[in-house]
């Protein structure tokens, strides 16, 4: 199986032994407390999970400055993303200089302890440094992006340290069947006895442009089976809740996809929607499960009209070093039905077809159709999908 990004072994930060997570736990709750932000609660979960392995902790400002800028951390570690714990002036008047501080979850009730984390530096993230960090990321400033509106809450302090993770959050409690870790998605892909694995990821319900995107990547690459990884985390309004994505993909993937070729699973992030940049982090968490490929289409982790089409496929070429991943990208053109030849294509593939040989439907046409009870075309989704899909609209 490939190596995971940046060390020879996975190492989560998880504290897996329960005598030592239950005096962790104990020690916690007299420790100064912070309740945390979402974005910093789901760094925590997916350090805990090995996602972002080889980190340790939250970055401080020399590595947020560095991943923004050019991708690598002080020490040369490739990380594409800022992983940071922002907090505001109160919270740090709240820990009055302790060393070592709980982190509360602030999205389950009663904010119950979701990790410790040694306090290695407090520093205060001066505007133009965030501005920059921002511009950089999200290649924009804009405050109507859902990402720079996240990254940009209140508090400009940055607390970095290792942090010893305590649980899942409610992430193992409300996706049970779902939600994995990097280390169990390593252990299944070892069950199942696959070397080759593509990622899809996503956090949409599938269509039958997604699903015979899975088909022709695990074709293409000759892979054993297919991830699907689904965010289970925020979202902007108007997407799709996870639970009611996750019953559709069962479904789509129960009736059309041959048995025991997909893990069906998901991980607990909110989505950024910083597009290729996000591609990339993307990248390093797929390789850190296990997965050999990810596939990368139209618009990959992108909203509005911020990102090119192919800009997140393009970064991996232009930007990234050609040996800071291990894991290779199956790149895919825009997929549809094509009335023609009657089945779904990538389109710049294709011969002798205009814009209206193919059948496109808009996010907002499809919530549009399946809000007033209408059924969408076969050719766009399975019908079984549809189903599940205008039961959540209509209710
Ligand atoms: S994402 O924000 O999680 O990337 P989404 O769930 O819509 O969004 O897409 C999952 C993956 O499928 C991404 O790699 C995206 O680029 C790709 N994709 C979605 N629709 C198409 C399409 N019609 N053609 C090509 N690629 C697509």
């Amino acid at each position: 199986m490939i190596k995971p990004h940046g060390s020879g072994r996975l190492k989560p930060l998880y504290v897996n032994d329960d005598k030592v997570r239950n005096e962790l736990k104990k020690e916690a709750e007299s420790l100064p407390a912070i309740v945390v932000g979402s974005a910093a609660a789901a760094n925590a979960v997916m350090l805990g999970c090995g996602y972002f392995n080889p980190l340790t902790g939250y970055m401080n400002e020399a590595d947020a400055v560095g991943t923004a800028e050019k991708m690598v951390t002080a020490d040369g570690t490739f990380f594409p993303v800022p992983i940071l714990n922002m907090v505001t002036s109160a919270d740090i008047s709240s820990i009055s200089g302790a060393k070592r501080i709980a982190l509360r979850d602030p999205n389950v009730a009663g904010n119950p302890v979701l990790a410790v984390q040694d306090v290695a530096a407090l520093e205060e993230l001066s505007a133009e440094k965030k501005e920059f960090i921002t511009q950089k990321i999200f290649r924009t400033l804009d405050a109507e992006h859902p990402g720079v509106a996240a990254f940009n809450a209140p508090g400009n302090f940055l607390i970095s340290g290792p942090i010893k993770v305590l649980n899942f959050s409610y992430f193992e409690t409300d996706f049970p069947g779902t939600f994995r870790t990097a280390y169990q998605i390593r252990e299944e892909i070892s069950k199942a006895g696959w070397e080759k694995v593509v990622a899809f990821q996503t956090r949409n319900p599938m269509h039958r442009a997604h699903e015979e995107l899975c088909k022709m990547a695990k074709e293409g690459v000759g892979a054993d089976g297919i991830l699907i990884h689904m965010l289970l985390g925020k979202l902007k309004k108007g997407d799709i809740p996870a639970d009611v994505r996750d019953a559709a993909i069962r479904k789509m993937v129960e009736l059309y996809f041959p048995p025991n070729t997909v893990l069906i699973t998901g991980y607990g992030f909110d989505m950024l929607y910083a597009g290729p940049r996000e591609a990339v982090l993307h990248a390093v968490f797929r390789q850190n499960c296990g997965c050999s490929h990810l596939i990368v289409g139209r618009d990959h982790a992108g909203v509005g009209s911020y990102y090119g089409p192919f800009d997140a496929q393009e970064i991996f070429e232009k930007e990234v070093p050609k040996d800071a991943l291990e894991i290779e990208i199956f790149q895919a053109d825009h997929t549809a039905w094509s009335k023609k030849l009657n089945k779904i294509v990538m389109m710049s593939r294709v011969e002798n077809h205009s814009k209206d040989d193919f059948i496109f439907l808009s996010g907002t046409k499809v919530r549009e159709m399946l809000s007033n009870g209408e059924a969408l075309p076969p050719e766009f989704s399975r019908p079984e999908v549809a189903e599940i899909l205008g039961q959540y609209y209509r209710s």
